[in-house]
């Protein structure tokens, strides 16, 4: 493919690989109402839904219950789903499912709402189908759950976490605030990034990666207008970078942004944060950087580091999964000069 994106050192492909994908896909505007059939194909009549809170006082989720109680599928809901859930959470969960007769999980919300639901749904060996309303994640077709263990992000990986159905319904977005829909969008750019760039990679993968990262770039400012289209293709960019980072996992995005969320930050704000020194650091598409910087200072999307460079570096430069997957060498003194350069900003923009 000819394109202005670095090859990195494979171009000719990375031999053999494994790229496996059980996940049912049902993408587009109005698609949510095929959830009741979905369960029912799956063999379920007793639903537990997993979400966060709020959430059941949206009207797309009282009409989702609504459309189900009317098929006679009987419906359960544990909202408790926090942002960065803990394997507590899920403990929780499976606590509330424990007493009730139910066949199938439906998790609807963003990546922390569906990692309770798919790792509650294989504790529990039921089906589950999985419900994007913001666009980040990817989590309806990734086999991870990423929980806090001893106030560490864990990300548990198994095929058997993978969704059954995922249904993406960018109409499901119109709710996202303005910051949020920045914040998660630029999520995932992260995931394209670093999947296209992941030394894990092959050419399925970087296929999917490349168009993901194009459709998020190209729209992120259309759907943040409200534009329909913009929204679908962020959605379509998210759901692909999900399938991406299968084969791939992620790279020196996410060990940067890991001890930001670890301290507070929810995971798509630290991804962010990161992303423009992701792109100059792998020099992929580098010179979108300032314009994303702008658009994260616009959206309120401003950094907040008060804590010991040092003690972050060195979290960083431990993180050997994400380093060695990474398409370059990255030293201490690069993660040092990027941590401190996040810290400028933040005093730039008066936090
Ligand atoms: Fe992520």
């Amino acid at each position: 493919m000819k394109n202005d994106f670095p090859e990195y050192f494979y171009p000719g492909g990375a031999g053999s690989f494994d790229f496996q994908l059980p996940t049912k896909i049902i993408f587009g505007e109005g698609t949510v109402k095929r959830l009741g059939g979905e369960i029912k194909q799956l063999g379920g009549s007793r639903v537990l839904i997993v979400t966060s809170n709020g959430m059941p006082d949206r009207q797309a989720v009282k009409d989702i219950l609504s459309d189900l109680n009317q098929a006679g599928i009987t419906t359960n809901v544990f909202s408790s789903a926090p942002p960065e859930p803990s394997a507590d959470d899920v403990n929780t969960c499976l606590k509330f499912a424990s007493k009730l007769k139910l066949d199938i999980v439906v998790g609807i919300g963003g990546g922390s709402a569906m990692d309770v639901a798919k790792k509650t749904a294989v504790e529990i060996t039921v089906p589950k189908i999985m419900i994007p309303t913001t666009a980040g994640s990817g989590s309806e077709v990734t086999h991870n759950s990423v929980l806090m263990v001893d106030g560490r992000k864990k990300s548990f990986s198994d095929i058997k976490i993978a969704a059954d159905v995922a249904i993406v319904d960018p109409d499901l977005l119109i709710t996202m605030s303005a910051s949020g829909m920045a914040s998660s969008a630029m999520d995932a750019m992260a995931h394209a990034v670093e999947s296209y760039g992941a030394r894990k990679g092959n050419n399925i993968t970087r296929a999917l990666a490349l168009e993901a990262y194009l459709l998020t770039r190209d729209n992120i400012s259309h759907a943040l207008s409200g534009d329909a289209e913009g929204r679908h293709n962020i959605a379509m960019g998210s759901l692909m970078a999900g399938m991406a980072l299968t084969g791939t996992g992620t790279t020196l995005g996410h060990a940067l942004a890991y001890p930001l969320s670890n301290r507070g930050m929810t995971h798509s704000q630290s991804l962010a944060i990161v992303l423009p020194y992701l792109l100059k650091i792998n020099r992929f598409d580098a010179d979108h950087a300032a314009e994303l910087k702008s658009l994260r200072q616009k959206y309120c999307i401003t950094p907040e580091i008060r804590w010991a460079i040092s003690e972050m570096a060195a979290e960083v430069a431990a993180d050997e999964r994400h380093l060695t997957n990474n398409p370059t060498e990255v030293t201490l003194q690069e993660i040092i000069d990027v941590l401190t350069e996040i810290r400028k900003e933040s005093h730039n923009t008066g936090r």
